[in-house]
């Protein structure tokens, strides 16, 4: 039997993480640092400000433009000759409270369309790209564990009582991070018998700024009574990552403090 360390080891892995430059995507990205993998972040940001390792390596692409997906996986396959892990984590989630979420919290008749073309695009079509550059060389290796990222919203409705009054959570967002729990076991389905696993993470609430009055209502949703501190996926995201979970595949690890649960 394993070892128990060595069954969480992520060492020497080289893994992608998508919206790399993010809240979440850094947090993901400093914990296998730690754990001895290269990671290679994707984002559009110009000059993010990421965890200083020399095993964290940024590259600026639009998840969204098939051709530049395939151009910079490409490069890492040259670079490092594998790809063992890769995290589709990327996604238009704005704070409550910044300018963008005002058109995000429209009402559903009002709903514009640019926005939800563009969340598609980043949310499921930048999933597609990724998994259509990356899946090939996972099955050339015959190993390889793939992570889609969805959320509270992904697997129930809205609360829209937690916003302000005449705000609604993002249709477009809810949709997608639905979408993204059939993606996962599609693909899992798909790759029976390649060696590559792929599984849904669904994250609750990071507490990260939010209005106090939205904290509290958040809070008395969970079982927990909490929002995330935006470390407490990591254990997860290293368990979906690692030998831990080689025998869990097209699943949905839900890590919300007990929002669902009720
Ligand atoms: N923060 C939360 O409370 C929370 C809760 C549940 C689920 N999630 C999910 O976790 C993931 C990460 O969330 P986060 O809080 O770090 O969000 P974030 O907004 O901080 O990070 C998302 C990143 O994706 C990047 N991105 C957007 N469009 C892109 C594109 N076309 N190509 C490449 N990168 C692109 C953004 O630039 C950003 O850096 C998201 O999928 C989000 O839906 C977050």
């Amino acid at each position: 039997m394993q070892n128990v360390i060595e069954l969480f080891s992520i060492k020497n892995k080289i893994i992608i993480i998508t919206g790399g430059a993010g809240m979440l995507g850094k947090e993901y990205a400093s914990c296998f640092a730690d754990g001895g993998a290269r990671v290679v972040l994707f984002d559009v940001v110009d000059s993010p400000k990421l965890p200083k390792s020399p095993d964290i390596r940024y590259v600026k692409v639009d998840i969204s433009d098939r051709e530049a997906v395939f151009f910079a996986v490409a490069e890492i396959e040259k670079e490092h000759g594998r790809i063992d892990v890769l995290i589709n984590n990327a996604a238009m989630n704005p704070v409550p409270g910044s300018p963008e979420s005002k058109s995000q919290f429209a009402p559903y008749e009002d709903y514009p369309q640019e926005l939800w073309k563009k969340e598609i695009a980043v949310g499921l079509n930048g999933m597609l790209f990724m998994m259509q550059a990356v899946v090939p060389i996972m099955k050339k290796q015959g190993s390889g564990s793939i992570i889609n990222i969805s959320s509270t919203y992904g697997n129930v409705g809205p609360d829209n009582r937690i916003y302000d009054s005449g705000k609604f959570k993002s249709v477009g967002y809810a949709t997608i991070k639905g979408a993204v729990l059939n993606f996962t076991r599609a693909w899992a389905s798909y790759l029976r018998g390649t060696g590559i696993r792929v599984n849904t993470l669904t994250p609750g609430g990071v507490l990260a700024g939010q209005p106090a009055e939205f904290v509290k209502k958040y809070e008395e949703r969970t079982i927990l009574g909490r929002m995330a501190e935006k470390h407490e996926y990591n254990g997860a995201i290293l368990f979906l990552a690692s030998d831990a979970s080689s025998y869990m595949t097209g699943a949905n690890l839900v890590v919300d403090g007990g929002w669902t649960v009720w």
